[in-house]
Order: structure tokens, then sequence, then C-alpha cells
């Protein structure tokens, strides 16, 4: 069995961007920059926002954070994201998710200017990766593809198996797997809450992708020998043994399941690093005017 290393294949990945950036802007007056939008007190939204900065820095990129109360309005929302829509030097935004309540995410994320979505979130962008135009891939789905590219796992012909149809993830990996390239050419199966005999399909799996948001949902027995598995969930478990009284698990049984896999990635350091590298990648893209020149 394989250990596939996130952590490590993404900061292989920081120090290549960091050097293709460095090579780039040679000749230019600026550096690439993100832009995230904080909305509220949310502890993981802020740990999230805090890490893509630190990357951001990492890599030599220009990072800004936009934070407002939790009482801010749809509409002021709104012109929020048109005025970083029309700053020149701003390459790259993101809104983080969960938004509150009286705040409808679907409207905001369709005010960004596509050029500018390196989430990956807007209707242009997803539309054009399923019509295999360039586009910006949302970073959960593109950590996973690079996870599979780096490791140079078999793709081809395989019977791949998405558990979760969520719009950030099992949609959109079942999509760009199926596409006729390299990570791809899968036979995709995408499972979720109403798939009848959901063991019985994933036990068919040459790749499961586990996207499903349930603690540990995939065992042992449900996994075929020789399987390539990776878990995006990541939950946290009470447990008193740790100091922060509590532990990170996905939605896959680790230990028993890793047994039977010739690739699985861990929970943490699996597909979780790689999201933000995959934001990165984007934000250089867009700089470069790569996607929408
Ligand atoms: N919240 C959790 N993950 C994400 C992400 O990838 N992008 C944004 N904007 N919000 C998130």
């Amino acid at each position: 069995m394989v250990l596939i290393d996130g952590k490590k294949i993404a900061e292989e990945i920081k120090d290549e961007l960091a050097r293709d950036i460095a090579h780039y802007i040679d000749h230019e007056d600026r550096v690439p920059h993100l832009a995230a939008v904080l909305v509220g007190n949310d502890p993981a939204s802020q740990t999230y926002v805090k890490n893509k900065e630190k990357a951001c820095q990492r890599v030599g990129m220009t990072s800004s954070i936009y934070k407002y109360p939790e009482t801010i309005t749809e509409k002021e929302l709104l012109e929020v994201v048109d005025f970083i829509n029309n700053d020149d030097d701003i390459d790259g935004l993101i809104v983080q998710l969960p938004l509150p309540d009286h705040i409808a995410s679907e409207k905001i994320i369709q005010h960004i200017d596509p050029a500018k979505d390196v989430d990956g979130f807007h209707p242009v962008n997803v539309g054009r990766m399923a019509l295999n135009l360039p586009a910006y891939v949302s970073a959960t789905p593109y950590g996973i593809l690079q996870l599979l590219e780096r490791y140079k796992i078999e793709t081809e012909g395989k019977r791949c198996v998405v558990l979760g149809r969520s719009n950030i993830v099992g949609s959109p990996v079942s999509i760009l797997l199926a596409k006729k390239t390299y990570p791809g050419n899968c036979t995709v199966t995408l499972c979720h809450s109403k798939t009848k005999n959901i063991e019985e399909i994933i036990k068919e799996a040459d790749i499961l992708i586990a996207a499903i948001g349930q603690v540990e949902f995939v065992t042992a027995d449900m996994v075929k020998n020789g399987a390539v598995v990776i878990d995006v969930g990541i939950h946290r478990v009470p447990d008193t043994s740790k100091a922060k009284g509590y532990r990170l698990v996905g939605d896959v049984k680790f230990e028993e399941v890793a047994a039977k896999c010739s690739f699985i990635t861990p929970v943490p350091g699996g597909v979780g690093p790689m999201t933000i590298t995959a934001l990165l990648i984007n934000t250089f893209k867009a700089f470069k005017k790569e996607i929408y020149p």
C-alpha cells in the first residue's frame, strides 16, 4: 500500500509555483494578487483564510482579506464584489463560504467576474469545465486530479465510484474523471443518498472518491482489493487522549481500509493540503490571463 502524501506534494507544487512566479514576474511591475472576502466569525473560515494568506506569502503572491461583520447586507456584499471585480490590481477573488443565512451564496458567486473566480464556483466556469473549454477548476477536484497524476495512478478504463454529489466536489470530480484525458477516461458512477445497493457499487470501484460527509462511512468489507481510495471527508471526533480534545477523521475507516488498498490518502494530510495549492495555481493563471485572455 502506498500512502498518498498530500502534504509533500502540496509543498512540491508550492516550490515549483514560487519558482515559476519569480521567473515570470521578472519582467512585470507587480505580483499575482488573491483577495479573500470573509464574513462573520466562523472559526473554520478564519483558519482557511489565514492559511490561504500564508500560502500566498510562501509563493510570492500578494493576498488581501476583506473582513465584514455577520450583519453585512446582501446588497453591501454585492457592492464589495463589484469593487474587487473592478480593481485591476486584484487577479483572483474568493468569497469564503458559508455565508450567513440572510445572504444568498449563489447570488454572490454569480456576481464574481468569471475571470477572477479562482474558486471555480461561477456557473460560467462550471459550464466551461464541463464542455472542455478553458476554465478555473475548483480546488478540491483539481487537488484530487493532481494527486492521481503525481502518483502516476492509472485511470484509463478504470471503474471509478464517487460518493457524494455536491457542487464543490462530487459532481465536478465525476465529470472530470470521465473526460477523454489523463487523469480521466474512467467509467464513473456517482452515488448519493438515494443510491440503492451502494455497498455493492463501492465494491466494484478501482478508484473510490469518498466525499459523502459521513464519519468513517467506508469500511474494509466494502472495498475491493487493490483499490485506490481518495478520502475527501474531514470530521472532528471527540478524543480525550488528544490535547485539543478531538482528532480528525475522514469518510473512510482508514486503518482497516488501508490494508486492502494499492493507494490511499490519509486524513489529515491527504486531499486537504492540496486545495489551497490549487487556488494558488488558479490565481497565477488569472494573473497570466491564461483562461480568459
Ligand atoms: N469554504 C470551504 N471550502 C471553501 C472553498 O474552497 N472556497 C470557498 N470560497 N469557501 C470555502
